[in-house]
């Protein structure tokens, strides 16, 4: 945080320019009910819409967009991520930096949020670092259809729960994750999952950065819907700049 100055366009600010520190934008950014079902996407798309670059996210974020990716963690119950972005990211174990433990504790939240893989191929690798090194047991959330001896191979490292039957329902997923205590929903992508959550229209919050990149039109959107639907209204919660990086904050319109 030292080095990234963050400052706060709208709503606006009492002292233009002033930059944020990280209680402010961990205030900008809590859950207001942790008790309220809530769920979250996070995701960084260029100027011109791509939400990767080379096929990865890395080029298109920087330390601002990384400073909240990282707060968004500490604040949630449990991130959920779709299998392509697992592979496709290379995640590890969802492990918490010290810092954001500490102020977990202090908040009375587990030191870690879980951690859920949204798959239908189950093609996720029992023995790799996401489950073995694991903080807390991951779990995979996929559908009665799932291939079945894959299935009983993760169920060694993960609790892998049906939440659907050749496809994950997004009401379903929701219902699995608040009922194991974890209303507090945040996911990370990648597109395909979230096309399916605003379908479904779970979403409620969008945070999205703004990266100052064209990247051509080869990558995808940050959603890509199977079918076309009705236009799902937003609100603007807040707009925050970091060099010519621009985050935003949207709510769901109800
Ligand atoms: N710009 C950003 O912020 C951002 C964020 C995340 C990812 N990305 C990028 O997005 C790309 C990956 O895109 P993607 O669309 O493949 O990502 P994805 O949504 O993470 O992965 C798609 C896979 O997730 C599983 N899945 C998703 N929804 C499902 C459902 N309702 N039911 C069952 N399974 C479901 C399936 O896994 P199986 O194949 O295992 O069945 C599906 O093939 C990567 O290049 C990544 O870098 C960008």
């Amino acid at each position: 945080m030292t080095d990234t100055k963050i400052t706060r366009l709208h709503p606006a600010p009492p002292v233009a320019g002033m930059p944020l520190t990280v209680d402010d934008l961990v205030e900008l950014h809590r859950p207001r009910d942790r008790q309220a079902p809530r769920v979250r996407a996070n995701f960084v798309a260029s100027v011109d819409g791509s939400a990767t670059a080379a096929g990865r996210t890395r080029d298109l974020g920087g330390p601002a967009d990384l400073l909240v990716f990282d707060l968004l963690r500490r604040l949630c119950d449990v991130v959920v991520v779709g299998a392509g972005t697992v592979r496709d990211e290379g995640y590890g174990p969802m492990r918490l930096a010290d810092d954001a433990v500490a102020w977990r504790r202090e908040a009375g939240l587990p030191d870690h949020p879980g951690f859920a893989i949204v798959s239908s191929g189950l093609d996720l690798d029992p023995t790799s670092a996401v489950f073995t090194e694991a903080p807390v047991r991951p779990l995979v959330l996929t559908h009665d259809s799932a291939p079945r001896a894959t299935r009983a191979r993760l169920d060694e490292v993960a609790d892998v729960v049906s939440c659907g039957s050749d496809r994950v329902d997004p009401h379903l997923l929701v219902r699995a994750l608040v009922e194991r205590g974890s209303p507090q929903i945040h996911t990370e992508g990648g597109p395909t999952l979230l096309g399916d959550l605003v379908a479904a229209d779970v979403v409620d919050e969008l945070c999205l950065t703004v990266s100052p990149n064209l990247e051509g039109g080869a990558g995808p959107r940050i959603v890509a819907a199977r079918e076309a639907m009705a236009l799902r209204g937003l609100a603007l919660d807040h707009v925050l700049l970091s060099d010519d990086m621009l985050l935003t904050k949207w709510s769901r319109r109800r």
